[in-house]
C-alpha cells in the first residue's frame, strides 16, 4: 500500500526515482509524485492517477522549460499512492510540503492522531492544503526545525554532515515520530540539506539499498534492484539517515542501532514482464519453477524437514497443543488448505482465522499455542498485528512468507520462505502455490517434531510433493480450452464456485480471483452447504464451477459432489467441472470438463487452482481490464 523510494547519490534523482516508481506501482496507483533537491531548490511534481500521468506532467513545458528537465539534482524521492485519507486528487498526492516549501514528506500508512495534530497546526497558523493525514508531518517538521529556542537544532544544523553530530533533519524527524500514532513509513527531504534523505518506520515497510556512492530507501527492494542487491533491514521504530556513503540508524529514543544486512537473491529481470503482456500471465506460467524452488532442499540428510529460520527448540514444538493460522485474502485460503493437512498429520486442533478479526476477539493463546502467520509480502498490517498480539500472549509464531527482510518474519520465532521471487501482479497466483506447498511442509514438520510421523514417512510425502511441479506444468499445458470458455463467459453477471474438503478453499480462491480481476459477482461455497441457501442463486445459464475431489480419495465425498453437480444442473446451471484425469463419473453432468492430473488428495489444490487463475485472468482480459492493477486494490495492504 503506497510505494516509496528515496535516493541520494550521483545519478539523476528524477531518473532513479521514476524507475523505482515503475517497479513499485503495483503497491498503489491512485496518484504519483516526485520531489528533487538541487541547486538550492526543492521541486515537487505530483499527479492524480497512474504513474503515466506524472510522466506526462514531467514531459510538459512550463515557462518554456520542460518540467522534468528543471528537476536537476541527485537527491530525491518518489511516491505512488493508495488513497486512505482524501480522494485521489493532485492536491492529495504526495509529496506534501510545509508552509515554506522547504520540506517534503512522503508517507505510507495511517497517522491515527492526525485530526488533533491538524487542529494544533491550524491553531499555530500553519496552512494545510490537502485532506491527507500525511501533510501534518511536513508542518510538524517545519515547527521543529524553526521552533524559537530550538538552539540545539540550530547548533546541529551548523555542524551538518559533521561526523559526531546528529543531523538536524534526523533529529526533527525523531521528535515528530514520537508525536505520531498509527503506522507509518516516512521519507523526508529538505531544500537546505541536499546531501541527506531521512526515513522512519513504525509497522510499515522500509528497506535500505546500499550502492556504490548511492543509497536508497524504499518500501521494497524492487525499487532499487536495478542498482544494487545489497540491502539493509530497518527495525520497528527506527530512523535512518541516508547519505551517498551509507546510513546511520537510530531508534525513536535516539540510541544508535544496527540494521541487518542481506543480499537480495533475485535480480531486476525477475521483476520484468519477460515478453508477457501482463505480469499475471508471466507469474502463472512460472508456477512449476516456483513450486520446485519452494520445495528445494527441505529434507536434511537425516530426513528432517528444514525451516529457513528456527528460534525455537524441538521441545518448544513438541509442547504445542493447538495451532492457529492467521492470514488475509489469498493467504487465508492457503491457510484453510493447511488446516486439513495439519489436523490430519499432527492430530492437533487447528483453527484458521482472518488476521483482521483475530486479535479483536481475544483468542485463547498461551505458550503451547503455535500461530502460523501466512503473508506473501510479510507486511500486511492485519497479519502483523495478529502476530504481535500472539507474541504478547506468549504464543509461538511461525511465519510463511515470500519477502526476505520484511517485518512479519522478523517478528516471528520461525520462518519458512516460499522463495517465489517477486510477484508484481496484484492478484496472488504463484505465491499462493508457494504458500500451499509451504503449509504442507509445516504440517509435515510439526508431525515429525511431535513424533507422529517418522522420517521415512515424511520423506515419502516430500518425494510425492516434489513430483508436483511436473504436474503443475502438465496442467498449464492443457488450459487452452479454459481460455476459450472464459472468453465465452465475459458477459456473465455471476459465477458460483463449489468445492469440498481442500476443494472448498480452492473454490473460495477461484471466486476471489474473479471478483478482484473481472469485477464480477462471484462466490465460493462448500458444495455441501448448497442446499442450505446458496442454491437459490442458481437460475438458467448461471455458470457454476465445481472442484471435484478425487474418486480415489474418499469415494463418498466424490459421489456427494457429483450429486451436487446434478442438483445445480437440474436447475439450469451451466456446469464447469474440474476433475481428475480418469474420473468418468462426472462426464454426463459436465457442460464443460476441465481435466487435472491425479494427485494425493491433500496436494490437489496445487493443480486445481491453476485453471481457476487462468479462467479469471482471461475473463478479465476479455472484459478489457488491467489484470496487473485491478481497480481499488494494492499489492501490499499496510493499513488496517
Ligand atoms: O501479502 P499478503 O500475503 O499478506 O497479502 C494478503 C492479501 O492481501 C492478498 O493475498 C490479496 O488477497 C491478494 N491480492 C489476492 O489476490
Amino acid at each position: 500500500m503506497c510505494g516509496i523510494i528515496g535516493y541520494v547519490g550521483e545519478q539523476s534523482a528524477l531518473d532513479v526515482t521514476l524507475g523505482g516508481l515503475r517497479r513499485l506501482e503495483y503497491r498503489g496507483y491512485d496518484s504519483a509524485g516526485i520531489a528533487v533537491v538541487g541547486a538550492g531548490a526543492l521541486r515537487v511534481v505530483r499527479r492524480a492517477g497512474k504513474l503515466s500521468n506524472l510522466e506526462k506532467a514531467l514531459a510538459e513545458t512550463d515557462d518554456g522549460a520542460v518540467v522534468g528537465e528543471a528537476m536537476a539534482g541527485t537527491t530525491g524521492m518518489g511516491h505512488t499512492r493508495w488513497a486512505t485519507h482524501g480522494g485521489p486528487t493532485d492536491t492529495n498526492a504526495h509529496p506534501h510540503t510545509d508552509c515554506t516549501g522547504a520540506i517534503a514528506v512522503i508517507h505510507n500508512g495511517v497517522i491515527e492522531n492526525f485530526t488533533a495534530l491538524r487542529s494544533e497546526l491550524f491553531g499555530a497558523g500553519h496552512e494545510l492544503a490537502s485532506e491527507t493525514d500525511t501533510e501534518v508531518v511536513a508542518h510538524l517538521l517545519e515547527a521543529e526545525l524553526g521552533r524559537p529556542g530550538a538552539g540545539e537544532l540550530a547548533a546541529l544544523a551548523a555542524a551538518e554532515g559533521g561526523d559526531g553530530g546528529r543531523h538536524p533533519l534526523t533529529e526533527a524527524v525523531r521528535r515528530v515520530c514520537q508525536r505520531l500514532s498509527g503506522s507509518f513509513t516516512l521519507v523526508v527531504l529538505h531544500r537546505d540539506f541536499p546531501d541527506v534523505v531521512v526515513g522512519a518506520r513504525r509497522n510499515s515497510p522500509l528497506v535500505v539499498g546500499l550502492g556504490a556512492g548511492e543509497t536508497f530507501l524504499a518500501s521494497d527492494v524492487a525499487a532499487f534492484i536495478a542498482h544494487t542487491r545489497q540491502a539493509l533491514e530497518i527495525g520497528q521504530d527506527q530512523i535512518v539517515e541516508a547519505r551517498r556513503d551509507g546510513v546511520r540508524i537510530i531508534d525513536f529514543a535516539g540510541e544508535p542501532v544496527e540494521g541487518r544486512p542481506y543480499h537480495v537473491d533475485w535480480d531486476a529481470s525477475a521483476a520484468e514482464k519477460g515478453g508477457y503482456p501482463y505480469f499475471m500471465l508471466k507469474e502463472i506460467s512460472e508456477q512449476p519453477a516456483v513450486l520446485a524452488d519452494t520445495l528445494r532442499g527441505r529434507l536434511s540428510s537425516d530426513g528432517a524437514i528444514v525451516l529457513d529460520e528456527e528460534r525455537l527448540s524441538g521441545e518448544d514444538f513438541r509442547d504445542i497443543d493447538k495451532v492457529f493460522i492467521v492470514a488475509c485474502g489469498t493467504a487465508y485460503h492457503a491457510g484453510l488448505i493447511a488446516k486439513y493437512a495439519i489436523e490430519h498429520w499432527t492430530r492437533l486442533p487447528c483453527e484458521v482465522e482472518m488476521a483482521s478479526e483475530f486479535r479483536y476477539r481475544d483468542p485463547v493463546l498461551d505458550r503451547s499455542t503455535l500461530v502460523v502467520a501466512i503473508s506473501q509480502s510479510g507486511e500486511t498490517l492485519d497479519t502483523l498485528m495478529a502476530v504481535k498480539h500472539a507474541r504478547e500472549q506468549k504464543a509461538r509464531v511461525l511465519a510463511i512468507c515470500n519477502t526476505n527482510g520484511s517485518t512479519i518474519p522478523r517478528e516471528s520465532d520461525a520462518v519458512l520462505y516460499t522463495r517465489c521471487g517477486p510477484e508484481v501482479g496484484v492478484a496472488a497466483t504463484k505465491t499462493f502455490l508457494g504458500q500451499v506447498a509451504a503449509c504442507l511442509l509445516v504440517g509435515l514438520f510439526l508431525a515429525q517434531a511431535r513424533g507422529i510421523l517418522y522420517g521415512d514417512e515424511v520423506g515419502a510425502y516430500v518425494e510425492k510433493l516434489q513430483r508436483m511441479p511436473d504436474l503443475v506444468a502438465r496442467t498449464l499445458g492443457t488450459v487452452g480450452p479454459v481460455r476459450e470458455l472464459a472468453r465465452s463467459l465475459a458477459g456473465a453477471r455471476t459465477v458460483l464456485f463449489l468445492g469440498r474438503h481442500v476443494g472448498y478453499p480452492v473454490a473460495l480462491e477461484g471466486a476471489l480471483k474473479l471478483k478482484e480481476l473481472a469485477y464480477m459477482h462471484a462466490e465460493g461455497f462448500p458444495a455441501g452447504e448448497l442446499k442450505h441457501g446458496p442454491i437459490a442463486l442458481v437460475e438458467q445459464g448461471v455458470p457454476v464451477v465445481v472442484v471435484v475431489p478425487s474418486p480415489r480419495g474418499r469415494a463418498v465425498l466424490h459421489d456427494k459432489v457429483v450429486s451436487n453437480i446434478q442438483e445445480v444442473r437440474a436447475r439450469g446451471a451451466r456446469t464447469i467441472v474440474i476433475a481428475e484425469e480418469g474420473d468418468h463419473l462426472v462426464e454426463p453432468f459436465a457442460d464443460h470438463l476441465i481435466r487435472v492430473p491425479a494427485t494425493p488428495s491433500l496436494f490437489a489444490p496445487l493443480v486445481t487452482t491453476i485453471p481457476l487463475q487462468v479462467f479469471a485472468c482471461e475473463l478479465a482480459l476479455a472484459r478489457g481490464l488491467d489484470v496487473d492493477q485491478p481497480r481499488n486494490l494494492a499489492k501490499s495492504v499496510t493499513v488496517e
